[in-house]
């Protein structure tokens, strides 16, 4: 049976600019189910990565009412939002958002030592995630020295060791070649078919279309929402 993962009703989020309200998200009443892919499209500024945001517990809503796995995020506290991301979601950004100093072994493993696991689980999971989206001959490399597509890879990694029933990516193919793009689908697609929670922003409709399910933001509200034929 489909259970809900991701209950959004009513989601508003107001941005204070000097004097001046700006409602960036008017609105929003969304249900994601477990083990869905969701394509989430719209013009530049339309609220795409806020709602994401909000998705992911970066941010708060300023009204409206959130269940993530029928928790009722609202009421959680900073410590207990940062304990939320760090178990159940992963994030992939369109820039990689990986550390510069850490080679890619230590950028996958970071989360799983603020997780405080112990050594030995830590360095089975790395090197498992680094597998899984073909990188371990890269362990020692730093960001500066792989491609943009082995960069994301290396995000993916990291989001992966956390085994998160969530993963959230904001543009993830945005700044990589149509190959790099590709290979990158289809890693998350097969984690989608393993189970994963996917929601995805794009751009690019042949991505989008991968998805079960596209939705349309425009000026802050959902305008659409269309099952694809392809990703059934
Ligand atoms: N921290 C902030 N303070 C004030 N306004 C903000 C803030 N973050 C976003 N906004 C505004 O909210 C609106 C939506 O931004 P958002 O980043 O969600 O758009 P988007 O759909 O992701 O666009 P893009 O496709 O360009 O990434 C924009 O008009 C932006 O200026
Ligand atoms: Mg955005």
């Amino acid at each position: 049976m489909k259970k809900p993962l991701i209950d959004m009703k009513n989601i508003r989020k107001t941005y204070a600019n000097g004097s001046l309200e700006v409602e960036v998200l008017k609105g929003i009443s969304l249900t994601i189910d477990q083990g869905e892919f969701v394509s989430i499209i719209g013009s530049s500024g339309s609220g795409k990565s806020t709602l994401m945001n909000i998705i992911g517990c970066l941010d708060t809503c300023s009204l409206g009412e959130y269940l993530l796995d029928s928790k009722d995020i609202n009421s959680y506290t900073e410590k207990e939002l940062a304990i939320v991301r760090n178990e159940k979601i992963g994030f992939i950004f369109q820039k990689f958002n990986l550390l510069a100093k850490l080679n890619c072994y230590e950028n996958v493993e970071l989360p799983l030592i603020y997780r405080c696991m112990e050594t030995q689980e830590r360095r089975e999971r790395v090197l498992k995630s680094l597998e899984m989206v073909g990188l371990s001959d890269r362990l020692k490399h730093r960001p500066s020295e792989m491609s943009g597509g082995q960069q994301q890879r290396v995000a993916i990694a990291r989001a992966l060791a956390c085994a998160p029933p969530l993963i959230l990516a904001d543009e993830p193919t945005g700044n990589l070649d149509s190959k790099s793009s590709n290979e990158i689908m289809n890693i998350l697609i097969d984690l989608n078919r393993k189970g994963v929670t996917l929601v995805l922003i794009t751009h690019d409709n042949d991505i989008a279309e991968l998805a079960h399910r596209i939705i349309r933001i425009s000026d802050g509200e959902i305008t659409s929402s269309i099952d694809c034929k392809r990703g059934m």
